[in-house]
């Protein structure tokens, strides 16, 4: 039987092994997906296991996207571009690290039909995720990019790698067509954003990349003002969708069932 890991700190919220664990069996894949809260100081000994054929894939989320990076052989384009890797697994007898978030949250936008064409983005915070939101947000042909995060230096940071993004301070609001909520505000849901939205109009898009809860306040608010709103659902989705096809080779599928089995 092959083993799957997802590790991160937190790690209890994760639905990684509930996804994956449905599709191995709609798919007949004889493999069991787990969860593990680690520490630093663990990563290498959970990489080295690939290679010692203990584990067969690696799932990576909050915070250590860009820790694994040094225990790696090869990454991809895409995780070289971000410094962040979510999925691991060896080929060649080398480590691989992928990052599956990019097109996952391309996917997820695409699925809004809302037109990204020559729209200014507004991303809220400048964490683990952001810089796979702004690959995925150019290869989208959107014009402008502005980030706000509560430490601003961190926002700066982002410059390095996304020459042409602006930053504005945390509290500040530029015009902009959609908006993205990649904090960690509305985790808990009595947290509020600190915006004023009240003079938008309704043909804006509220992003929120949080999908427990399911309607933050942030979404709520662009849902009261008549916007089109997606919370980070299937964005999870897509993500683990391109791991699964990178490990398995098979595309699974993704349904109404599968989406009402994950809120369940
Ligand atoms: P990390 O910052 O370690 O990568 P993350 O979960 O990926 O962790 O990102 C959390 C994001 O939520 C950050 O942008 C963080 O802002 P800071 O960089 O200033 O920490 C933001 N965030 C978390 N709590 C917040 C709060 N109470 N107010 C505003 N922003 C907050």
């Amino acid at each position: 039987m092959k083993k799957y890991i997802v590790i991160g700190n937190p790690i209890e919220h994760s639905l990684s092994p509930k996804l994956h664990n449905y599709w191995f069996e709609q798919n007949n894949i004889d493999a069991n997906y787990d969860k593990k809260k680690i520490d630093k100081s663990e990563i290498q000994d959970i990489v080295s296991e690939i290679k010692k054929n203990k584990l067969d894939g690696l799932n990576v989320t909050v915070p250590f996207k860009n820790d694994v990076i040094p225990f790696l052989d090869i990454l991809s384009e895409e995780s070289k571009i971000t410094q962040s890797v979510n999925t691991i697994y060896m080929h060649d007898k080398k480590l691989i690290g992928h990052n599956t978030d990019i097109v996952g949250f391309e996917l997820s936008l695409r699925e809004t039909q809302f037109d990204l064409k020559n729209k200014s983005i507004f991303i809220l915070g400048a964490g683990g995720v952001v810089p796979s939101i702004i690959c995925a947000l150019e290869k989208l042909g959107v014009s402008k990019i502005i980030i706000s995060n509560r430490t601003k230096q961190k926002a700066e940071n982002l410059k390095k790698i996304f020459s042409k993004i602006y930053v504005v301070d945390w509290g500040d609001q530029p015009e902009f067509d959609v908006i993205i909520n990649a904090t960690s505000l509305g985790l808990n849901r009595e947290d509020n954003i600190n915006l004023n939205f009240d003079n938008i109009d309704k043909e804006k898009l509220f992003y929120d990349v949080i999908y427990n809860p399911k309607e933050t306040n942030f979404l709520r608010t662009g849902k009261s003002l008549g916007c089109k709103v997606s919370n980070g659902k299937m964005m999870f989705i897509y993500q683990a969708f391109e791991a699964f096809k990178l490990w398995h080779k098979v595309q699974p599928e993704i349904n109404e069932d599968l989406k009402n089995f994950l809120d369940s």
